[in-house]
């Protein structure tokens, strides 16, 4: 299939192109310079390029079709076919590439070379997982995410938030790009006034009395509501202790530390045990700011006076955006408003990523909107500095609503992640794994199984659609959980240590040869690793990489079903694979924030 095909003069020259570890993109660089050999006169059109499996090779050129809609009549070319014959043709010489076939209306099939998908392979071996890093365009983003509220419930949304958040943040990362993972706690605002007065009330002596003074911080926000809702004469002073709260008056202040300290401690232990960064800059950071911003907003002519508020009216919404209410004080709109504005000009992000239900999505739009009529973004939502909104659905418990404990309460997420744990520290005792083990590996390896299987189980869906909330699902260990693939690995690395051989050598003197068809398999999948990673960060969807990762372990399962690893001939390329795939799904789990066990 090589024969016929025009040898490009840049045979040489191109060589860095074909290393960035990304093989759709690396192509994608080779058919480019075929598209503007072959079509001088469409000189913007991009190469498409798509990744596919079974008869057809590795991978697709499609562009030849629509390039035929637009050049037909105008050019040499008779039909489809002939201009993908021509992308086939003067397509560079390349060592990725075994094959090439046009194939129907005009797909250029790509059949990868074999010895260079070892080669690659080998070279991601010895250089370790960060050559096969995505490469993104930005150098700064804010992943704002968890965001629970001060004495509110963090309830299973803002632990979706977190978890995607985390795993954004971790992609990012990964990426070499600059992450600011921020918790935009709701610290401000109109209910402590009545969280203040009622500490005052309760605990005459609060001063003293410090960590001890409220234990349960939700049951003292709902004490306070009802005397809020009840006593017209508190409801007056705890008004009026927002207006002194507010004023910046010292004994408020105080109060105030006091209380969101509480929180603060409980939301760190969450985040503790699930091995999460966040960096803290709540609303009430941004209060002595909105001021100016909203003189700038105005001084564009964007604040309009209506119904005694102060609106700004955004295009497709009938209701206008308040950001000053009636009573003179700011609300979510002008924090958030204002928060974006120091992000972007005092942070100089170039790429806001905010998670959250998609019960907020009109917020997010109605801001963003406004902000865009500022000028501070661009017309493009695609064009950087630029903002996102990642929605998602929610939690649903057994019955299909919305996920609940039995008495109705918001399910708390300690006693969440405490039954997890419990449950598959039960499973290990079953397997008598506590007589193996000590007290501490036990503990340790429940921990990450439980933890993990609460996370992937979130991460492994489509984020926007609803997900129900299932511990024998997410527990069980067969399917597309994260207990199947953390045994995966786990095997793999027995599959490593009880061939005895040191792997760190094999690394140095071996080769891996891709001769069985489920080998080629596994290496083609393992090479994909780079471009899956990127589209999940492009499009923020991590449901993409535990998709690849899942087909990884299956991948992996047929090769090891069919191929003797341990004692074979090929011993040396096969351990060298098996030690390959371990290094991806690792990467994979360190991405999505589940920590690996390595026995099981
Ligand atoms: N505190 C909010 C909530 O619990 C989420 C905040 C999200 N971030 C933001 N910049 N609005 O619903």
């Amino acid at each position: 299939a090589e024969e016929g095909r025009a040898v490009s003069t840049a045979t040489t020259s191109n060589m860095g192109e074909e290393d960035s570890g990304n093989v759709r993109k690396d192509l994608a660089n080779l058919f480019e310079r075929s598209l503007r050999v072959t079509v001088p006169s469409e000189a913007d059109v991009e190469p498409l390029i798509a990744a596919c499996t079974g008869k057809f090779g590795d991978y697709q050129c499609n562009n030849a079709m629509g390039l035929w809609q637009k050049i037909k009549g105008a050019s040499e070319f008779k039909a489809p076919r002939a201009v993908g014959e021509a992308l086939k043709n003067n397509l560079p010489h390349s060592d990725m590439v075994r094959s090439l076939e046009v194939a129907g209306p005009g797909f250029v099939n790509v059949v990868l070379s074999e010895s260079w998908i070892s080669k690659t392979i080998h070279k991601m071996l010895i250089n370790g997982i960060q050559t096969w890093a995505p490469r993104i365009s930005v150098a700064k983003v804010v992943v704002d995410f968890s965001s629970p509220n001060i004495a509110k419930e963090m309830h299973v949304g803002h632990l979706r938030s977190t978890i995607i958040g985390d795993t954004l943040a971790r992609m990012f990362e990964f990426s070499n790009v600059e992450v600011l993972r921020r918790n935009h706690v709701g610290d401000w605002g109109t209910q402590f006034g009545m969280l203040i007065e009622f500490l005052f009330e309760m605990f005459p002596n609060w001063e003293d009395a410090r960590e001890t003074a409220i234990a349960d911080l939700q049951k003292f926000y709902k004490d306070s509501k009802k005397r809020f809702d009840e006593d017209p004469a508190f409801k007056e002073r705890a008004q009026k202790a927002v207006v002194r709260l507010q004023g910046g008056e010292a004994k408020y202040r105080k109060a105030w530390a006091q209380i969101c300290d509480i929180s603060r401690k409980e939301f760190d232990g969450v985040y503790q045990r699930l091995g999460i960064r966040l960096e803290e800059k709540g609303e009430s950071f941004y209060n002595p700011y909105i001021p100016d911003v909203l003189e700038k907003l105005s001084n564009l002519g964007l604040v309009e006076e209506s119904q005694g508020a102060r609106v700004i009216r955004v295009q497709g919404y009938e209701i206008p955006l308040i950001v000053v209410k009636s009573d003179g004080g700011f609300n979510y709109a002008s924090t958030d408003l204002t928060a974006l504005w120091y992000r972007l000009n005092e942070e100089r992000a170039e790429w806001i990523i905010y998670v959250t239900d998609v019960g907020q999505s009109q917020h997010f739009e109605m801001f963003f909107k406004a902000a865009r009529r500022a000028g501070w973004l661009p017309a493009d939502s695609n064009t950087y500095p630029r903002v996102s909104h990642v929605g998602f659905g929610l939690v649903l418990g057994e019955d299909g609503k919305r996920f609940r404990t039995r008495n109705t309460e918001v399910v708390r997420l300690v006693d969440l992640l405490d039954e997890a744990k419990s449950r598959s520290k039960a499973t290990l005792i079953g397997r008598e794994k506590d007589k193996e083990w000590s007290e501490e590996e036990l503990d340790q390896i429940a921990e990450a199984i439980g933890y993990g299987a609460v996370k992937y189980a979130d991460l492994k869906n489509n984020r926007l659609t609803n997900y129900t909330f299932n511990f024998d699902q997410m527990l069980n260990d067969k399917g597309n959980t994260a207990v199947y693939l953390l045994y995966a690995h786990a095997r793999i690395c027995s599959i490593i240590r009880k061939s005895g051989v040191d792997i760190e050598e094999l690394k140095k003197t071996g080769e891996i040869k891709l001769d069985h068809p489920t080998e080629r398999a596994l290496g083609v999948h393992l090479l994909r690793f780079a471009e899956t990673v990127e589209e999940a960060c492009a499009n923020l969807l991590p449901n993409v990489l535990c998709d690849y990762l899942y087909n990884l372990s299956e991948n992996f399962g047929k090769f090891y079903e069919n191929c003797q690893v341990v004692g074979s001939n090929e011993q040396t390329s096969r351990l060298l694979l098996c030690e390959s795939t371990a290094v991806v799904i690792r990467q994979c789990f360190h991405l999505l924030g589940i920590v690996p066990v390595y026995k099981i």
